[in-house]
């Protein structure tokens, strides 16, 4: 088995999904290992998308990543983050598969509900942004 990174993002605590999209997460297979709800600040957040720093939207991205509380999550499973990339479905909701979480709560490109690690490497980092290790279990 190996590990993943998420966030509910802003959109998706203030819409009132915590609740389905972590009954989505589980059944589909993936193990909470750690959970929270907590709140990044702006430093926070230009560290988290730090990748992105040069795109036209990073501005827009870290004002909209801030203006909420979020919640965190580390989860675990075979494949875990191909498989949970899978299940959030694209970028654009528009754009995304049937069933997925951000084709049933994300609403736009820019407040698409859910984040997802893009490799094992990135997985850990945010997961050890988020969490010690005294709150994976
Ligand atoms: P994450 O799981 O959040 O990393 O999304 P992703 O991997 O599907 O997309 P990517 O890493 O390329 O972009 C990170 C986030 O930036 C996206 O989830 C969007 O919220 C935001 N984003 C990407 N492209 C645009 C854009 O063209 N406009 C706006 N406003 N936001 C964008
Ligand atoms: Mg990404």
């Amino acid at each position: 088995t190996n590990r993943t990174f998420t966030m509910i993002k802003p959109d998706g605590v203030e819409n009132g999904h915590i609740g389905a999209i972590l009954e989505k997460i589980t059944a589909s297979g993936f193990r909470i290992v750690a959970l929270k709800k907590t709140q990044m600040t702006k430093a926070d957040a230009e560290s988290f998308y730090a990748v992105h720093n040069e795109r036209p939207f990073f501005g827009e991205l870290v004002e909209f990543m801030t203006r909420g509380p979020i919640v965190a999550a580390i989860l675990e499973k075979e494949n875990a983050v191909a498989d949970f990339r899978t299940l959030i479905g694209a970028t654009n909701p528009a754009d995304a598969a049937e069933g997925t979480i951000r084709q049933l709560y994300a609403t736009s490109m820019g407040e698409n509900a859910v984040h997802g690690s893009d490799s094992d490497e990135n997985a850990a980092i945010e997961g050890a942004f988020h969490f010690s290790g005294r709150e994976m279990f």
